[in-house]
Formats: structure tokens, C-alpha cells, sequence
């Protein structure tokens, strides 16, 4: 069974709610690909106006962040239902920016994964080394160390429908990315995993992404790779490039 391809923007601090409006006005003609998933995870603060904005396209909506709690006296976030009720679909968990500046931990992802799931939001879990590992030759043990833990009492049906996204982390926002080899490897890598853990039906559905530094002349020969099945986006989402990287195909 053929892998659907999703493909992300993850539009990390950028664009104020009027400025949301309109890249999404300027890349409505450009991301219509009726075999492929777009999303766009946006700002909390944009997530109504892009809501808005992209009502009667195939884009669906994405956060970046999301609350490990239910509700109440945690001042400044946003809960798993909050998002739902806005119209979020999918959620990124774990992107390599809130586990380096904001200290999030794998105990702690684990947490908000399982917290998306129970709310009915898809996660787009993200993983990925740094350049002291890929160096020192532990990238695939830190990968799956990472994704052991961030899955901890997720059942198999959910498994298979989320998203994990692979971002080696010197290759974000650096233009510098990984080799379509490289980046093979370690997808296949995380399917492996999850064959492990769940088995090998639900690896065959899980959907795994690549990110970091893809663009519009990149993607066609990192998205060929068979284990490769969409991108997480986030400089390229910002520009009418993001529309290329949907079209990737034709
Ligand atoms: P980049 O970011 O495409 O700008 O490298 C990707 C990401 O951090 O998700």
C-alpha cells in the first residue's frame, strides 16, 4: 500500500496574524496536488486567521507546540482541546528548537503525544541528531533512543496513523541538508523501529518526513527515496517555493 505523501510548513515565529493571511492568499494557487497532504503549522496566535483563511482548500491546519496538561493553572499555554476546537488537525511534538532552547525532554513529549492522541490531534513527532553525533557515529542509537521513548504507551493503531518527521539538526535552517542517502538511511532507520515495537503493518503505515533545509530544488530527489513519504518544512513554507515542494511530482 502506497504512502500518502505529507508535506508540512512550519512557519516557526514568523508572520503576524495579517501577515498569515496573506502568504496564505499567495500560495493558495500554488499548493493544489490532490495526491498529497499539505499542512500548515502556524503560530497559536494565527491559527484562527489561517483557520479562516484556508477554509474550501485541501490544506488542513497544524500547531507547533502544545500544553503536556488538560487545563487549568498553566499560564501562557495551550491545551490539546483548545487546538481541536480552532480546527488544528496535527500538532508538531518535539521539534528540535523546543528540545534545545526550552528544555523540553523525552519523558515530557512523551506526555504531550499521548495527550494529542487522546484529543483526537495527530502528532508530528520530530527527531533528529546533532553534529557532535552524527560525528562520533551514534546517530541511529540516538534516533531510536528517542523514538522508544516519545512512544511509550502509544497503542499500534495510533502509531500507524501519526507522522514522525527526521531533522538532523545541523541541517536545519542552515542550507545545509542531508543527502538523500543520508536522510534514506535514517528514515529507514525509524521504520525499523517501529517494526520493532509495534510490528511490521503499522511501519508500513507510519508516515515519515524529512526536515531540514529541503527547498524547492532538493525535494524531488529526497522524496523519491522509498522510506521518505513527505517534508517538514520551514524556511521554504515562507515563500511561493512551498508550492514547488507540494508540486514535487509534476
Ligand atoms: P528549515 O527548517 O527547512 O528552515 O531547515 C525545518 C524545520 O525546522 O522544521
Amino acid at each position: 500500500m502506497a504512502r500518502r505523501k505529507i508535506i508540512a510548513g512550519n512557519w516557526k515565529m514568523n508572520k503576524t496574524p495579517s501577515e498569515a493571511k496573506e502568504l496564505v492568499e499567495t500560495l493558495k494557487p500554488l499548493v493544489n496536488n490532490p495526491d498529497v497532504d499539505v499542512v500548515y503549522c502556524v503560530p497559536a496566535i494565527d491559527i484562527t486567521t489561517v483557520g479562516e483563511a484556508i477554509k474550501g482548500t485541501n490544506v488542513m491546519l497544524g500547531a507547533e507546540n502544545m500544553s503536556d496538561q488538560d487545563k487549568g493553572a498553566y499560564t501562557g499555554e495551550i491545551s490539546a482541546a483548545m487546538l481541536l476546537d480552532a480546527g488544528v488537525k496535527f500538532v508538531i511534538i518535539g521539534h528540535s528548537e523546543r528540545r534545545g532552547y526550552y528544555h523540553e525532554d523525552d519523558a515530557f513529549l512523551n506526555r504531550k503525544v499521548l495527550k494529542a492522541f487522546e484529543n483526537g490531534l495527530t502528532p508530528i513527532l520530530c527527531c533528529g541528531e546533532s553534529l557532535e553525533q552524527r560525528e562520533s557515529g551514534v546517530t541511529l542509537d540516538w534516533i531510536r533512543l528517542q523514538i522508544k521513548s516519545d512512544l511509550q504507551g502509544v497503542t499500534r493503531e495510533q502509531a500507524a496513523s501519526m507522522v514522525i518527521a527526521y531533522e538532523p539538526i545541523w541541517a536545519i535552517g542552515t542550507g545545509k541538508t542531508a543527502t538523500s542517502d543520508q536522510a534514506e538511511e535514517v528514515c529507514g532507520a525509524i521504520r525499523k523501529t517501529i517494526a520493532e515495537i509495534y510490528d511490521e503493518e503499522t511501519a508500513e503505515k507510519i508516515r515519515i518526513q524529512y526536515g531540514g533545509s529541503m527547498n524547492a530544488g532538493n525535494c524531488k530527489e529526497l522524496l523519491a527515496k522509498p522510506d521518505i513519504d513527505g517534508g517538514l518544512i520551514g524556511g521554504a513554507a515562507l515563500k511561493p517555493d512551498f508550492g514547488k515542494i507540494v508540486n514535487y511530482d509534476k
